[in-house]
Parts: C-alpha cells; sequence; structure tokens
C-alpha cells in the first residue's frame, strides 16, 4: 500500500523513498525536491525516520563492497599488486 505521509502536499510514502534514495538526505532537502515537509510540518518526524531507514538499508547494500575493497587493500582478495 502506498500511504501517503504527508497530508499537506499529497506527498506518499514511496515517493519521499525515491527522493531520498536520489540523494535527499535531509527533512529540508526533500522538501525541495517533493514538497514534503513543507506545510505544517507535521509529518517531519516520519520523514526523518524514511531517510534513517533508506541510509539503513543503503548501508547494508553497501557492506560487502566495503568489505571486499578492505580485504583487496590488505592483498587478500582482488589483487592490484605487482608482485
Ligand atoms: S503533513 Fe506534511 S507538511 Fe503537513
Amino acid at each position: 500500500m502506498d500511504r501517503v505521509l504527508c497530508q499537506c502536499m499529497n506527498v506518499t510514502e514511496r515517493e519521499i523513498k525515491r527522493v531520498i534514495r536520489a540523494g535527499a538526505d535531509s527533512v529540508d532537502a526533500v522538501g525541495e525536491r517533493c514538497e514534503a515537509g513543507t506545510g505544517c510540518g507535521s509529518c517531519r518526524g516520519g520523514i526523518d525516520i524514511l531517510i534513517e531507514e533508506v541510509k539503513r538499508a543503503q548501508g547494508r547494500r553497501r557492506l560487502p563492497a566495503a568489505l571486499l575493497s578492505q580485504l583487496g587493500q590488505l592483498g587478500l582478495f582482488g589483487g592490484g599488486h605487482d608482485s
């Protein structure tokens, strides 16, 4: 279900998550991109929670790449060192 999170601007949770994934990393940045949170402001706490949710989800997806990079730096995976 696509719930309307910002009633004032009629913006759905899905749209807010989309702009967060596209780079909006603060409630104000979300407002600039889709107007959510720019009316009465009562949804701003909910937008903040969505930002944290999306960041956590993105962090989980990035973990393997970060781990592979660290292993590569240690010379344990991927190489890149001339020997
Ligand atoms: S409900 Fe989002 S600004 Fe009012």
